[in-house]
């Protein structure tokens, strides 16, 4: 079976960008997949150290992205980039973790400026060879149009077109994990 794991950069209780992600992985698992989130606030890893083999969940978090087929990778834009929560957990996974393996990008951001940080999603996990898939998500005023859940309902995006288009990612990541499955 098809797995794809989301990976949510933001340490937020309340996160939106999981909430976002929480969607698209709905959408792949309505498309056949097995599904997986790593809520990177909820993990044990320290700030990456080059002198250090093993840190904290290191090892068992990069098994789940390489036995992964396919990753929705999500961000809060903060500074106009990637969040420095993301960029840790990318300074610990490489071409290993991502070689054959078909990412989708999605940032959150307060304003309207996510396009920077899709950008440097892009360029850097071309850096670890994997292959993101061209449509792409960024929810401006994400607070406004993305609701966390609570314990009478889940995660829920707002707005028609972005639900749509979120959705749509989850289902492209899985088509294109498929296609590099051979
Ligand atoms: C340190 C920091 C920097 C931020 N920088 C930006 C920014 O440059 N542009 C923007 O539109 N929003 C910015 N924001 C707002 C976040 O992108 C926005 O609240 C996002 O949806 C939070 O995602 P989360 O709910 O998953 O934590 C920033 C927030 C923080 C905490």
């Amino acid at each position: 079976m098809t797995r794809i794991v989301a990976v949510s950069g933001s340490r937020r209780e309340a996160s939106t960008t999981r909430a976002a992600l929480a969607v698209a992985l709905d959408a792949a698992a309505a498309a056949g997949a097995e599904t997986d989130l790593i809520d990177l606030g909820a993990v044990d890893l320290p700030l990456y150290h080059p002198d250090e083999d093993v840190q904290g969940d290191s090892e068992a978090l990069k098994r789940r992205v390489r036995e992964a087929d396919g990753v929705l990778a999500g961000t809060p834009v903060y500074r106009g980039s990637y969040s420095s929560t993301f960029k840790n957990f990318h300074d610990f996974c490489g071409s290993d973790e991502y070689a054959n393996t078909a990412v989708g990008l999605l940032a959150t951001a307060g304003g309207g400026s996510y396009g920077g940080t899709l950008e440097h999603l892009r360029s850097t996990f071309r850096n670890v060879h994997a292959w993101t898939v061209p449509h792409e998500v960024g929810i401006e005023g994400a607070s406004r149009v993305v609701e966390t859940g609570d314990a009478d309902a889940g995660p829920r995006i707002t707005d028609d077109e972005l639900r749509e288009r979120t959705e749509r990612l989850g289902r492209v990541v899985v088509e294109h994990a498929e296609r590099l499955r051979g």
